[in-house]
């Protein structure tokens, strides 16, 4: 049976009977979907323990109206963890994951901001600082990310290894629909016409000849594109539809065998 935590405190005392376990942890903004399901059944068949955790960190909306409008399903949610056999949830409040307001931060540093970095100020950091806090109270042997969220999971796991934390940051593959489009919280913002015409974003990145052809290609389809780019062997692209904000990548080889 699912346990679930609503106080920092609470889990923290659950943790303490936890030591010498082997830890899995899926952290997520609640809303889940098949993507965060196959995490979480990828972290039972792994870990002795799975724990998640379910928190909307505004620290990593640069835009108030995404934040409200971010979709929440906690009943949904809890039942979902509880049927895929999660033994601990944790669903902290702002106030206690962030008890001095957002004072202490972590942030990549260097090069210039690229694609979410640059076109959402301040998400990584917000990302960042939340997962350490994160990590800081499960103290996982394992976490599990998402590559739909590509440039998320690649400063998650550089600032791992960074900063010598005992948690192995385990990438898992993006979960698509029959259409191609990649499952996120976000995609129930879309009326059905939009859900159907946001496959395109999966078709522009895989058809393309190169990124200002899969850019044109969304911008027919009506999408307003942030970016199409390559970089790490991927072809990734953020753009939005029905003013819902949809990002996904392919590995590069993939855009050659379509
Ligand atoms: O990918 C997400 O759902 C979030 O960015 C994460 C990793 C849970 C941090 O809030």
């Amino acid at each position: 049976m699912t346990q679930v935590w609503y106080t920092v405190t609470d889990w923290l005392n659950r943790r303490r009977a936890l030591d010498g376990r082997g830890i899995g942890f899926v952290p997520t903004m609640g809303a889940l979907h098949r993507g965060h399901a196959s995490l979480v059944e990828r972290c039972r068949a792994e870990n002795e323990i799975v724990v998640a955790s379910i928190f909307v960190n505004p620290s990593q909306f640069n835009d108030p109206k995404d934040l409200e409008r971010y979709p929440c399903t906690l009943e949904n949610d809890l039942r979902l963890l509880e049927s895929l056999g999660a033994d601990e949830v944790i669903v902290p409040t702002a106030p206690e994951l962030y008890p001095n307001g957002y004072c202490f931060r972590v942030e990549p540093a260097g090069d210039a901001p690229v694609m979410e970095a640059a076109f959402r100020p301040g998400f990584l950091q917000g990302v960042m600082t939340v997962v350490l806090k994160l990590l800081g109270m499960v103290r996982p042997d394992r976490a599990y990310f998402g590559e739909k969220d590509y440039q998320q999971l690649r400063v998650v796991t550089d600032m791992a290894r960074e900063f010598f934390l005992p948690t192995e940051i385990v990438p898992c593959p993006t979960v698509r629909e029959e259409s191609g489009l990649a499952e996120s919280s976000r995609n129930r913002l879309l009326s059905p016409e939009g859900k159907e015409k946001a496959a395109w974003l999966f078709r522009a990145l895989t058809t393309a000849a190169n990124p200002d052809q899969a850019r044109s290609i969304l911008q027919a389809q009506g999408f307003v594109v942030e970016y199409v780019e390559e970089r790490w062997g991927r072809r990734l692209a953020a753009a939005c539809l029905e003013g819902v904000r949809l990002i996904d990548n392919v590995p590069a080889a993939e855009t050659e065998r379509w």
